[in-house]
């Protein structure tokens, strides 16, 4: 326990503002301070830290509290480690009240984890310039890998002496238990004979630290090119080593990201190492893993720009291929630097020097997209079927950039590239923007409908065929139908003249019934919100069934069969004939299909729920695109109010949604 007065002491020194700026990158805003909040996903900020009052919000996602709060959720400290943590940081000592042996346990495991991890970093540390061993075989490789004595120390680089259990035995001298120095990994036990032996001995040490500076584990190097001992022996994962989450170098690399706006990636602790050396401080490295998507996000909290470089075999191509589908899935900007065959950025760096080096990223700078093509065109040569598949290779990967008009820029260059005409990749792209959106609209629906619907009702609404996409290309390829757009328009155009009932008691008693069409109740409802269609085409559907009923006539879905214009012709056959189609197919296969008709009202009412979502969802969008150009305060707290009310709605929609289809 840690008494009251040591407790508001601690709270008193905290600048909230320092704390959270350890984790976030945050920029000054009058007042207050800004970041893109770490506990949800977003591009632009709407993470609030005050100074005056000690406090932080995210307006995105609600999260709030003090500097404490913010510890133990970010790090996922508890109470007492978050207050630890704080007085370590602003040197103040600790007067420890009793504890009970319980809590003294838990809090004692992790501690020792870090503890042990911090005085092995010391230890090989200070072999490598103290010890006779470590100065001539640790220290003189690193100096042949022509790395200088800055770098080795900020960095904390070490040696691991080449003796059985020489790191284990002075660990255990210092108090150190086995269980300890087993859980870290930093010592190994014989199963049968149970003899300790050091996992690094005879290494040159890596150490890995968390983004506060906290040594959480090792990699380790051999140092002869021995084949029968891997090259790289790394920490397992343990209670603070998660490998998946951890990225080389951040901790010393966060500012310069921060600075830069932008981080290079590389495979290697040393190319880090040497690309600091150069004075490219914005570097990091995966420990060891392919890179994981919260990798991409510990770098997202500093930057939405990765460059990737990789060196020119094919293991480095196919590494780099696999990233960047996940960069781009995380709306990350991506570029990418191929090193010549055979080099990579630290054997580029000591050939042929610092600035050769950034020289060579400055100019070899590429696109990933572009790259991507142009390496897999590399393996294709004459064969039109392969070819073909590089197509939708390659346009799956355009179809995952955010933007549309990066989008648009990839689609020119590649048809130039692969020399296929460019509206032949605009439509392969339409359509698999069209597949991700439905996926990602699936998605989103569930996460509405959430944990009580029952399964048997999941199934009827992916089952349901309408929502199914077609085979055929949409009308408009250059703007993908909204699939609640889309099913909107839909039950307009095929059940517009249906017939629904609503009966309403009176004050008195009596109850009276009221009946309306299906098109009646769409043109209300939409007209009551003033919402618009984002497709052109769907609007133009939509304002013919207005314009006739306000005229008192009654619409008639056939007009369009027989319209002038045919891209709206087109159009609207086809998602009239898109229902009929896929139905009679499900029939013909004797599968029970629950039609529109039998459950109109309900399926009506969830489709213009999910097309409100939809259009809430929009103006968020469009919220953040406005946020991102406003330079005064008054205006952004404006749409950052704004932004809070349309999340709200949101968030009514969608529970009504889970009303609806539960
Ligand atoms: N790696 C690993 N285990 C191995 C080999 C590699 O964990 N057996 C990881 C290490 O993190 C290493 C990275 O993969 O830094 C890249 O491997 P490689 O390119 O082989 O090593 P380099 O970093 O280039 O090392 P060096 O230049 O010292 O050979
Ligand atoms: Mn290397």
């Amino acid at each position: 326990m840690i008494d009251q007065e040591t407790i508001q002491r601690i709270m008193d020194a905290a600048r909230i503002e320092e704390v959270i700026g350890d984790f976030v990158s945050l920029k000054k805003r009058g007042a207050n301070h800004i970041g893109c909040c770490p506990f949800h996903n977003e591009k632009t900020p709407s993470f609030y830290v005050s100074p005056s009052k000690g406090i932080f919000k995210c307006f995105g996602c609600g999260e709030a509290g003090d500097v404490v709060k913010f510890l133990m959720k970010h790090e996922h400290y508890t109470y007492p480690e978050a207050l630890r943590w704080l007085a370590q940081k602003y040197n103040i000592e600790i007067q420890e009240e009793e504890q009970t042996e319980e809590q003294k346990e838990r809090q004692n495991e992790r501690d020792a984890l870090f503890h042990v991890s911090e005085f092995a970093q010391k230890y090989f540390a200070d072999l490598l310039y103290n010890d006779e061993m470590g100065r001539a075989v640790g220290l003189s490789y690193f100096h042949g890998r022509g790395l200088s004595d800055e770098v080795i120390k900020n960095f904390g680089l070490g040696y691991c002496l080449d003796e059985w259990s020489n790191f284990t035995d002075h660990a255990r001298k210092n108090g150190y238990s086995d269980t300890v120095l087993e859980k870290t990994g930093l010592t190994i036990f014989k199963e049968e004979t149970k003899k300790a032996y050091d996992r690094f001995r005879g290494r040159v040490m890596f150490p890995i630290y968390s983004i506060s500076g906290r040594v959480l584990g090792f990699s380790g190097r051999v140092l002869s090119s021995e084949k029968q001992a891997a090259k790289y022996v790394n920490s397992p994962d343990s209670d603070i080593y998660n490998k998946s989450r951890i990225l080389y170098g951040l901790y010393q690399a966060r500012s310069a990201i921060s600075k830069a706006n932008k981080c290079f990636l590389v495979e290697g602790n040393i190319d880090v190492i040497s690309m600091h050396q150069s004075g490219v401080e914005n570097t990091v490295a995966s420990c060891g893993t392919s890179l994981t998507t919260e990798q991409i996000r510990l770098i997202k909290r500093y930057t939405p720009n990765v460059t990737v470089l990789y060196d020119g075999d094919s293991a480095g191509i196919k590494a780099a291929l696999r990233a960047v589908n996940l960069l781009f899935a995380e709306g990350m900007h991506v570029r990418c630097v191929l090193f010549p065959d055979g080099e990579d950025p630290d054997s580029y760096a000591q050939k042929y020097g610092s600035s050769a080096l950034q020289d060579y990223l400055a100019t070899h700078e590429d696109n990933f997209v572009i790259f991507k093509t142009r390496v897999l065109l590399d393996g294709v040569k004459n064969d039109p079927i392969r070819k073909a598949e590089l197509v939708k290779e390659t346009v799956d990967t355009i179809a995952l950039v955010p933007d549309l008009i990066e989008r648009t820029e990839y689609i020119a260059q590649c048809a130039h590239l692969l020399d296929v005409p460019e509206e032949a990749l605009a439509s392969e792209l339409a359509k698999a923007v069209n597949r991700n959106r439905l996926k990602s609209y699936e998605e989103e629906k569930k996460e509405n409908v959430q944990s009580n619907l029952n399964t048997q009702n999941i199934q009827d609404i992916q089952n349901n065929p309408t929502t199914q996409p077609t085979s055929e290309p949409p009308a408009s390829l250059s703007l993908p139908v909204d699939p609640a757009e889309r099913h909107l328009v839909q039950i307009l155009l095929n059940y517009g003249d249906q017939t629904l009932y609503q009966s309403v008691s009176a004050d008195d008693g009596t109850v009276q019934e009221y009946t309306y069409t299906v098109a009646q109740a769409i043109v209300a409802e939409l007209q009551r919100d003033e919402l618009c269609f984002t497709d052109p085409l769907c609007q133009r559907i939509f304002d013919y069934f207005a314009n006739t009923l306000s005229q008192g006539q009654e619409p008639d879905a056939s007009h369009f069969i027989t319209i002038e214009d045919e891209a709206l012709r087109s159009f609207a056959i086809s998602l009239m004939l898109d229902t009929f189609r896929i139905s009679d197919t499900w029939r013909q296969k004797q599968v029970f299909v629950p039609s529109l008709e039998d459950n109109l009202q309900a399926d009506l009412t969830e489709t213009i729920l999910s097309f409100k979502l939809k259009c809430v969802a929009d103006r968020i969008a469009d919220n953040a695109r406005r946020f991102r150009e406003v330079k005064d305060d008054d205006q952004m707290m404006q749409l950052l109010a704004e932004k809070k009310q349309l999340v709200d709605l949101r968030r009514q929609i969608g529970l009504a949604l889970h009303r609806v289809i539960n």
